[in-house]
């Protein structure tokens, strides 16, 4: 081992994550180490009565609450566009509670994760991370991965067609891939997994559209959306069903399930200046309340260590 590769090794997990999601998409100051361009919305989330009786949670009775919501390009680099067809997007949803207490769903429109493990996670980015001679992944190194991943690479496949360019932020599907579960008033936990349908269908751009569209236009269209009346989407909770992995993201669950729908988000605008250095906005997939517990998913479990070294960067190079 060279005394770079040791003394690498010897920092946290965590660290090691987001270096390496550093040396892919460069560091930029100020901004994360991966979703790094959004647009922040506000609006509300109101449950349907199916909800209330899946669930205790305070946002889940069917009080209007108040939602914060992040979409993103889900790449690390600011100036990425937003047509790039393997790039995809994301969405952070901040739900506000009455008692001042918020919870967090983080979702991205793939159908499953790409690794089961942050060890996975960190040799899998490790492997795609261009040499800076080549400018090429080594194919050895990223088909050795493979090879022993199958999951990665079926993940991938289903994954690609779902990341393509869609016309709108408000016409994407978003997926939150780890199982939770919701608890009822008598106690009993009933195991899912959340999506965000749009209202408005889910609307991919032609090859001509991805040829001529700008840089940051998903950006633009959400906020001329917007200044024209709301988005909406529905939150929908696929219940496990027989033989589901309840802790493994890579796990396709197939064939016919029951789907509840939870309610509807509305957004009605974009939110100028959304955080500072000081107050940075922060989606943590593990931001529950009472009455949604986690499963114990690795890379849900390894998520909010990740996410804590992007923030302290972030917040302290923007400072
Ligand atoms: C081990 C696996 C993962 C790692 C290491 C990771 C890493 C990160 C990091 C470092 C950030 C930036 C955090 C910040 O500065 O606030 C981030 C943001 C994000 N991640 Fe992950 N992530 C992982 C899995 C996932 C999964 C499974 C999903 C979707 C279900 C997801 C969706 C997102 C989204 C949507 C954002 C942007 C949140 C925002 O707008 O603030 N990530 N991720």
């Amino acid at each position: 081992m060279s005394v770079a590769e040791e003394k690498a090794s010897s920092k946290p997990l965590a660290e090691q994550i987001v270096d390496s999601l550093n040396a892919i998409n460069g560091s930029h100051p100020g901004f994360r180490a991966v979703h790094a361009k959004g647009t922040v919305c506000s609006g509300s989330f109101t449950a349907t009565a199916e909800a209330a009786k899946l669930c205790r949670a305070a946002h889940l009775q069917g009080e209007p609450v108040r939602a914060t919501v992040r979409f993103s390009n889900a790449s690390g680099d600011p100036k990425a566009s937003d047509a790039n067809p393997i790039v995809g997007r994301g969405i952070g949803v901040k739900f506000h509670l009455p008692g001042g207490e918020d919870t967090d769903i983080v979702a991205v429109p793939l159908a499953v994760f790409m690794v089961r493990t942050p060890e996975d996670f960190l040799a899998f980015t490790q492997a795609r991370t261009p040499d800076p001679a080549t400018g090429q992944p080594d194919t050895e190194k990223l088909g050795a991965f493979l090879a022993e991943h199958p999951e990665t690479g079926a993940a991938i496949q289903a994954g690609l067609p779902k990341i393509a360019p869609t016309t709108s932020f408000a016409t994407s599907d978003y997926n939150a891939l780890h199982a939770f579960a919701l608890v009822d008033d008598s106690g009993e936990r009933h195991w899912g997994r959340y999506g965000w349908q749009p209202s408005a269908g889910v609307e991919y751009l032609t090859e001509e559209q991805i040829a001529a569209a700008d840089r940051d236009y998903l950006q633009s269209e959400i906020r001329e959306r917007l200044d024209s009346g709301p988005a909406h989407f529905t939150l929908e909770f696929t219940l496990a069903g027989e033989g589901d992995s309840l802790d493994d993201p890579t796990s396709p669950w197939e064939g016919e399930h029951q789907v509840v729908t939870l309610g509807e988000l509305e957004l009605t605008e974009v939110i100028e200046n959304p955080e500072t250095p000081e107050q940075p906005l922060v989606m943590d997939p593990l931001r529950l309340t009472d009455g949604i517990e986690p499963s114990e998913d690795k890379i849900l479990v390894a998520r909010p260590a990740a996410y804590s070294v992007s923030i302290a960067r972030r917040t302290a190079s923007a400072g």
